[in-house]
């Protein structure tokens, strides 16, 4: 998102002191905000604190002669790659479904035209539910779809007058991934991914399990990035404590067993499949039913092989175009080039468990038949941005 200009509209409701975290989430992402406040949205918060967020001063009068020539409507639309309404309230999403501008933001959103691919609109409703439910609202924002405007939500849950429903704006952490993707190319569109993520658990007895370090933050982040990209995502997760990306459909599977049938069942429809998971080779020969007790001076659990998914994937007839990744303690290359040639993958993801294992930063290397390709160090969501285009690189050629 580095390099984008975005006007960050806000209009009057309670969910306006929320735009103070949006704006400081946005900047953080590199993105250039430029706030536009209605007069109500003053009332809510006020300039000087989204001015010291967005390090930009911001525009409320329509009559501000310091931009743009006097028009600071067409010289603020003209920059933007898009603009954000958020929070936006029933009377200014009534004004945009009407096309009124009778203020700095209402006129600035009808000057940017209605071509959405040149200054895409994008709206995030706020307002108590009544208002949201109200036939007028909805027939609102019906017109504002048929006008191919973007409208990011509402939330349902417990609203500032005390009543619970739909009307909550976005989480500005919500929103700002609803930016991201927004902005993203969409390289993978109309292919579908399945993606393994997580550490598997192979359970000793009902409270005693084996398992590994995995945090899962890798394959979250290809899942998320993939679907930024346009790819219809299934993620397989293991155990992890993070939350499913919005927009993806994720299945729990927590034992390697588990996991391995959840992925067959889904396998025959998907053009990409990444093994991210940290699949147990081994688990307990036999799981006990009751706790164990520790009656014993030594225990000896008897551990039987798994089935390796990756491999039982990449050998089906017509497989999906495969990844693998493999966490290594020591020759690294050696052994993930071994890898991706006894699983017979066109491409492997190599990383030393010292440098990427739970971390949110990591070294990664690419190896497929051209050779091997370092990534500058990176968090997770670059890198998996990287590996993405990659493989769309791959299956172009
Ligand atoms: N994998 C899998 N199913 C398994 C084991 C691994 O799908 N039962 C996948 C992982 O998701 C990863 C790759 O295979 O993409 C890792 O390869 P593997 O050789 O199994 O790595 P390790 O389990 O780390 O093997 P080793 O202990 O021999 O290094």
């Amino acid at each position: 998102m580095q390099n984008k200009h975005l006007v960050l509209g806000i209009t009057g409701g309670i969910a306006a002191y929320k735009a103070a975290e949006l704006v400081r989430l946005l900047v953080k992402a590199g993105i250039d905000v430029q706030v536009v406040m209605t007069a109500a949205a003053c009332q809510f918060i006020t300039p000087v604190t989204m001015q010291a967020l967005s390090g930009k001063p911001v525009f409320i009068d329509m009559w501000d002669s310091s931009i743009g020539n006097g028009m600071p409507h067409i010289e603020l639309s003209r920059v933007a790659d898009a603009i954000l309404i958020a929070p936006a309230s029933a009377d200014f999403i009534a004004k945009l479904a009407q096309g009124r501008a009778d203020d700095l933001l209402s006129t600035l959103c009808l000057a940017r035209g209605s071509d959405q691919k040149a200054c895409p609109l994008l709206v995030a409703p706020a307002m108590n539910k009544q208002m949201w439910e109200n036939p007028a609202t909805q027939r609102n924002i019906q017109q504002l779809k048929l006008d191919q405007i973007l409208v990011l939500g509402p939330d349902a849950g417990e609203q500032a007058c005390g009543e619970i429903g739909l009307g909550r704006m976005l989480e500005p952490e919500t929103l700002l991934a609803l930016v991201n993707a927004h902005f993203t190319p969409k390289l993978l569109a109309g292919k579908r991914i399945l993606i393994t993520a997580g550490a598997t658990l192979e359970m000793i007895d009902p409270v005693r399990a084996v398992t590994n370090l995995s945090s899962g933050k890798m394959g979250y982040s290809l899942a998320k990035v993939a679907h930024d990209m346009g790819a219809e995502v299934t993620l397989i997760s293991g155990e992890t404590s993070l939350t499913a990306p919005i927009g993806i459909r994720n299945i729990e599977a927590k034992s390697a067993a588990n996991m391995y049938t959840a992925v067959m069942e889904h396998i025959i429809t998907q053009d990409i499949f990444i093994a991210v998971a940290a699949v147990a080779d081994y688990s307990p020969a036999t799981s006990s039913e009751q706790k164990i007790k520790k009656n014993a001076a030594a225990l000896t659990l008897e551990l039987q092989r798994n089935k390796d998914i990756l491999a039982e994937v990449a050998i089906l007839p017509n497989a999906p175009f495969c990844v693998g990744f493999a966490a290594e303690t020591e020759h690294l290359i050696e052994y993930a080039s071994q890898k991706r040639s006894a699983k017979k993958l066109p491409l492997i993801v190599a990383n030393l468990i010292s440098e990427s294992m739970g971390k949110d930063n990591a070294n990664i290397t690419l190896i497929d038949d051209a050779g091997t390709h370092a990534l500058p160090f990176a968090d997770k969501t670059t890198l998996a941005h990287e590996i993405l285009v990659h493989i769309s690189n791959m299956l172009a050629n």
